[in-house]
C-alpha cells in the first residue's frame, strides 16, 4: 500500500472525502507535496500558521528548548520558563485584568476550562451561546456550538445550554442572573467571516456586567492579528472577562489558553484542588514555539499589515465570475457563492492549480481565505489570479 492508502486504512477518518495531499515540506506561505507540486496555502491550517510555516525564530527557538527538557511534569506544578515568560509576554498585551493564563492543549479544552470556571465563579449553571457559532468538537464545546445538525448525533449533552440569534439585539435581555457566561465568537469564523455590530457587543458586555454574567470572547480563530488588530475585541470597545484563545497561539505547534482575572482563575487552586486539570497543557515546546511566533508577529507588525493585505485580495477578487458577496474582517475572508457545488468546484480546481482553499462549516457556499498574515503581495496576486481562473472555468 502507498503512503495515502495506509492513510485511509489506519488513520482514522473525519470525512468519506478527505483532502489526501501528501505534504513534505511547509515553509512561510508554501505548501510543497510529495509529487513535486507547489501550493500557496490560502487557509495556513485553519488560520493557524499566522506567522508563516516553520517561521526561523520558531524553529530556532524549538531546537533550543528541545535541547533543555520536553514534558517533565503535569500543567501547574514546576516553575517551565517557557509557559512563565510566554503568560506574562500575553499579559503584557491585553488589558489588565486578562492576567491569568492557563494553558491547554486545544481550542476546545480552552472553551471547556472557561465554562467551567465560569460555573465557579457565579455559582451559577446557566450559559448562553449563538446560533452558527463554532467552540469545538468536545462534548461540553459541541453542547454550545450552533448547529443542530452538528450537535444532534451526541445528546444527551450539556443541560441548561440557550441559543440566541448573533448580533440580535432582542437577545440581551435573556441574559439574567441566573446565566453563567454568554460565549461568543467575537467575530463568527464558521458563519463566514461575520462581525458583529458594535452596539450589540457594547450591550452584551453591558448586560453581562448588570447581571454578574461572565463575558466569555473566543479568538481562537478571530485572535493574533487576523482581524487587523492583535486581539478582535479592541475594535468594538469591550474587554470579556475570559478571553479563549488557540490556534495560531502555538506557532504551529498544539496550544490553547483561557485567560482571566487571577482573583477569578483562583477558584481552580481551592474546593476542589486541581479544579482544571491537564498533563500536557502549555507543553514547554508547544509555549516556546507560540512565544517565539507572537514576539515575531509583533516584531513584523503582521497585525497591522493584515487590513492592507486583505483589502487587496478583496479588491482583485470583487469581479470574480460568478460571486456574490465578500464578507472581510483584516486578512479574513468568505466568497459567496450560489451553492455548496458551486463553491466545491472552484475550490477543486484552486487546488489543482496550486492554491489551498476550503469552505467553511456553517457556510458551505463560502470559499476560505485566512493565509498567513506574511504571505506577500505577489503570493496574493497569484492567489488571486487562480481563483479568477477557476471561477472562468
Ligand atoms: C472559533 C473556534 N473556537 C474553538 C475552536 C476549537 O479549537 P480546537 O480545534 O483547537 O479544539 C475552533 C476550531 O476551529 C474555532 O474556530
Amino acid at each position: 500500500m502507498n503512503l495515502r492508502q495506509l492513510f485511509l486504512q489506519h488513520v482514522a477518518q473525519t470525512s468519506t472525502a478527505p483532502l489526501a495531499l501528501e505534504i513534505v515540506r511547509a515553509e512561510g506561505s508554501m505548501l510543497y507535496g510529495a509529487q513535486g507540486e507547489e501550493w500557496i496555502d490560502g487557509i495556513g491550517g485553519i488560520s493557524v500558521a499566522n506567522v508563516g510555516h516553520r517561521h526561523p525564530a520558531v524553529v530556532e527557538a524549538v531546537r533550543k528548548q528541545l535541547d533543555a527538557y520536553l514534558h517533565v511534569m503535569v500543567y501547574g506544578e514546576f516553575v517551565q520558563s517557557p509557559q512563565v515568560r510566554y503568560a506574562q509576554a500575553l499579559a503584557a498585551h491585553l488589558p489588565s485584568h486578562l492576567s491569568s493564563v492557563y494553558f491547554t492543549n486545544s481550542g476546545a479544552e480552552a472553551v471547556e476550562g472557561a465554562m467551567k470556571l465560569a460555573k465557579r465563579v457565579t455559582g451559577r449553571t446557566g450559559i448562553i451561546a449563538f446560533q452558527d457559532s463554532y467552540h469545538g468538537s468536545t462534548q461540553g464545546a459541541l453542547s454550545i456550538i450552533g448547529s443542530e445538525y452538528w450537535r444532534n448525533a451526541y445528546r444527551p449533552l450539556l443541560p441548561g445550554v440557550h441559543h440566541a440569534v448573533y448580533n440580535d439585539l432582542s437577545m440581551i435581555d435573556r441574559i439574567s442572573t441566573d446565566t453563567a457566561c454568554v460565549i461568543a465568537e467575537t467575530v463568527q469564523a464558521e458563519a463566514g467571516v461575520r462581525p458583529p455590530s458594535k452596539e450589540w457587543l457594547q450591550a452584551l458586555r453591558a448586560r453581562c456586567t448588570e447581571t454578574g454574567t461572565l463575558l466569555i470572547l473566543d479568538e481562537i480563530q478571530a485572535g493574533f492579528g487576523r482581524t487587523g488588530s492583535l486581539w478582535a475585541f479592541t475594535q468594538f470597545g469591550i474587554e470579556p472577562d475570559v478571553l479563549l484563545l488557540g490556534k495560531a497561539l502555538g506557532g504551529g505547534m498544539p496550544l490553547g489558553a483561557f485567560i482571566a482575572r487571577k482573583d477569578l482563575m483562583d477558584h481552580f487552586a481551592d474546593a476542589p484542588v486541581l479544579g482544571h486539570i491537564t498533563t500536557f497543557g502549555g507543553h514547554p515546546v508547544c509555549c516556546t514555539a507560540g512565544l517565539a511566533g507572537f514576539e515575531a508577529l509583533l516584531a513584523e507588525a503582521l497585525a497591522e499589515g493584515a487590513e492592507a493585505k486583505g483589502a487587496l485580495f478583496g479588491q482583485l477578487l470583487r469581479d470574480v465570475p460568478g460571486l456574490q458577496s465578500i464578507s472581510r474582517c483584516g486578512l479574513w475572508l468568505a466568497l459567496r457563492f450560489d451553492g455548496f457545488d458551486s463553491n466545491k468546484r472552484i475550490i477543486d480546481h484552486c487546488i489543482a492549480k496550486g492554491l489551498l482553499t476550503d469552505w467553511f462549516l456553517f457556510a458551505s457556499d463560502c470559499l476560505r481565505i485566512s493565509p498567513p498574515l506574511n504571505i506577500s503581495e505577489d503570493e496574493i496576486r497569484r492567489a488571486c489570479s487562480i481563483i479568477h481562473s477557476a471561477a472562468s472555468s
